[in-house]
């Protein structure tokens, strides 16, 4: 159904006038989010304070079939934050205290429209440290990444989002507010709703309080960036480092063009790039003893020269660390900006790399688009961005959709998944049946079901 005056005036009455929004300019503005060159128009923009009101809003969504699109701070890469439907989008923006540091158990109590960053920062003042460190960090909200399960460079050693969250306060479709679990490290308590609702893409309840576990911040970290003549040397290397006894903190790959792209874009020249490299890795590692990490690192480099690795560039100090986090961080925004407008997020077991990216590059022959790399290389989480000379989505086009088809196929046969970190939401959907069953995928709508018999919370994401 659509949204009525009527329905504005319920909304205003629930959050306060000056927070219901239907001018152009505020609809326009959450009419995207970072996915390709994506627009859906919502009908209203409402910005709740509480639980309370979102619960409020979402018993007279549901009684009247009202889609409704939640939405963090509009950084997701998969759609998850369009108004597919229009309807009524949900910011949490204004849902942004963190409640409580609980340093005596590592825990935090964080609303979900806190910047990710914010709440590292927070908790690092304390000697605490939450990795999951997505590279949208300094504007991405915690909300989206409970929502996404996202991951980012810390993830090769300490795991997802997934990992540290303990529990959640939800509000279902129907308005009613409920804790997931419980603020405890174990908990076989039934089914693990907590877990369900991480990753969930915003389909099943709209996450309000988060708890996090956290662990002590490590003391020392070290960071070393090794260029490689050959793409495919560089992503043979990676899992060598695993089998040779190393977990490193963070473990990533470049790919020279995004890095050209992005050297220019934040005018940084701390790496020189010159035409014999192909790629880099950076690699991290952290710990308490120096002396240690040194060893690592020097153990690490040496391993690197049987991959035919340039010379290395260890990064001495605070400055020269965040110059190459910048560039790895900033490269999704920068090749976007030049025309690499599709984005990909493959996952395959580690050691499989260098044959998902090989036949990366041969698909980009045979039709005529050209695709950079970078990404989790630890992980096996490869971002693919294609820069095609006339399709710039790959939703609703038939012809890209084929290509991406055949992509996964591969990723698939190498024993992968479509997404790592950044969701099915709208615009990996039809790739869904490549990797998962028709049980599997029955079942997932049964659970949808459950959640939302009338199917108005961000429907037509993961699945139709
Ligand atoms: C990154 C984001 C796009 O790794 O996931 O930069
Ligand atoms: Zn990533």
């Amino acid at each position: 159904m659509k949204v009525t005056p009527n329905h504005i005036q319920s909304f205003k009455t629930i959050v306060g006038a000056s927070y219901v929004f239907i001018d152009n300019e505020t609809l326009d503005f959450f009419s995207r989010d970072e996915t390709e060159k994506l627009s859906f128009l919502p009908e209203v923009v409402i910005k709740p304070k509480t639980a309370e009101e979102i619960s409020a809003i979402m018993k007279i969504c549901n009684r009247d079939f009202i889609p409704v699109t939640p939405r963090g701070a509009g950084t997701g890469l998969s759609g998850g934050a369009l108004p597919n439907f229009g309807g009524v989008l949900l910011s949490t923006e204004r849902m942004n205290t963190i409640i409580n540091i609980d340093e005596r158990n590592l825990q935090v109590t964080s609303e979900p429209g806190v910047i990710t960053e914010v709440l590292m920062n927070a908790v690092k003042e304390k000697g605490l440290f939450y990795p999951p460190d997505p590279s949208s960090r300094g504007s991405c909200f915690i909300g989206g990444n409970i929502a996404e399960n996202s991951g980012g460079p810390k993830a090769v050693k300490y795991g997802v989002v997934k990992d540290y969250v303990l529990n959640l306060e939800v509000v279902l479709p129907n308005g009613e507010i409920i804790w997931t679990g419980a603020n405890v490290l174990k908990n076989v308590t039934g089914y693990n709703l907590t877990q369900l609702i991480v990753g969930s893409e915003g389909t099943l309840g709209i996450v309000t309080k988060i708890v996090l576990r956290l662990i002590p911040l490590p003391k020392h970290d070290l960071l070393m960036l090794v260029p490689f003549a050959s793409l495919e040397k560089a992503s043979e290397a990676v899992s060598a480092i695993f089998r040779a006894g190393f977990t490193p903190s963070a473990l990533e790959l470049i790919e020279i063009d995004a890095l050209k792209i992005v050297s220019k874009m934040v005018e940084s020249f701390a790496v020189p790039v010159t035409d014999d490299i192909a790629a880099h890795l950076i690699i991290e590692v952290d710990g308490n003893n120096m002396d240690v990490l040194m060893q690592e690192m020097e153990k690490i480099a040496e391993l690197m020269n049987e991959f035919e690795a340039g010379e290395v560039f260890f990064a001495d100090d605070h400055q020269q660390k965040q110059e190459l986090w910048k560039l790895r961080r900033r490269a999704a925004e920068a090749v976007k900006l030049v025309g690499y407008t599709i984005e990909e997020d493959t996952v395959v077991p580690r050691a499989e790399l260098p044959k998902l990216i090989k036949a990366v590059k041969a698909l980009g022959i045979q039709y005529g688009f050209k695709a950079v790399c970078y990404g989790h290389a630890g992980d096996g989480n490869l971002h693919i961005r294609i820069n095609h000379p006339t399709i710039k989505n790959s939703h609703g086009n038939e012809e890209m959709t084929k290509i991406l088809r055949e992509l996964f196929k591969i990723v698939k046969s190498l024993g992968g998944v479509v997404s790592g970190e950044h969701g099915i939401g709208l615009i990996q959907k039809p790739y869904m049946d490549i990797v998962c069953d028709t049980s599997n995928m029955q079942l997932m709508k049964l659970i949808k079901q459950a959640f939302d018999p009338n199917n108005i919370l961000n429907a037509g994401k993961i699945f139709d």
